[in-house]
């Protein structure tokens, strides 16, 4: 791993609940153009899946969901309100996430990204993630075009 990003001030990372999820969603159609639903991140929840929101000045402006199944994490959704990026909050929730894996009993974690996503490339790139292949036309892209996924992945512990 290069150089960690200086952990971000004035910040509380809790477990999601139902009553988060109209800032939740809020900061997901503010942070990506295909957003997922109330509906997903219900089922989320429901089915028990590692939901955090990331608290700043007692607003949720970030979350992160994960699975982490059989010594596997995966991380599903990372997100930051806009207006929020760039002060170290999704480094914050990462690196929680991995922990929250490690201490969990995964040895690796897995995920997907955009190559066009750069500030997400940084971030995981940062935290000693490497890429093991691509998933061909994986994700919506505008215009009904499709976009590959880089599949990444890291060993833990941290
Ligand atoms: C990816 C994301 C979670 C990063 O959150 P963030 O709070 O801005 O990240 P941090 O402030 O912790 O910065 C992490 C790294 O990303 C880099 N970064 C942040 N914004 C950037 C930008 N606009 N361009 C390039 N790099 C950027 C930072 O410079 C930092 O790297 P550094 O240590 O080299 O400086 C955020 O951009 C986001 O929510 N994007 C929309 C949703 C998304 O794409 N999620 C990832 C899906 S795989």
């Amino acid at each position: 791993m290069s150089a960690v990003p200086a952990p971000a001030a004035g910040h509380v990372i809790r477990r999601m609940t139902e009553t988060d999820l109209t800032a939740v969603l809020d900061t997901e159609q503010a942070g990506y153009e295909f957003p997922w639903t109330t509906g997903v991140f219900r089922d989320c929840l429901r089915v028990g899946y590692a939901c955090w929101v990331l608290e700043h000045e007692r607003r949720a402006v970030g979350h992160l969901i994960m699975s982490v199944v059989a010594g596997e994490g995966h991380v599903l959704n990372l997100c930051v309100h806009p207006r929020y990026q760039g002060q170290g909050f999704g480094a914050a929730l990462l690196e929680h996430g991995l922990r929250m894996a490690g201490r969990l009993g995964a040895d690796m974690v897995f995920l997907e990204v955009r190559p066009s996503n750069v500030p997400a490339l940084r971030l995981y790139e940062h935290w000693g993630f490497s890429e093991l292949g691509v998933r061909k036309s994986y994700y919506p892209a505008p215009g009904g075009a499709r976009e590959d996924a880089l599949i990444l992945a890291r060993n833990l512990p941290l």
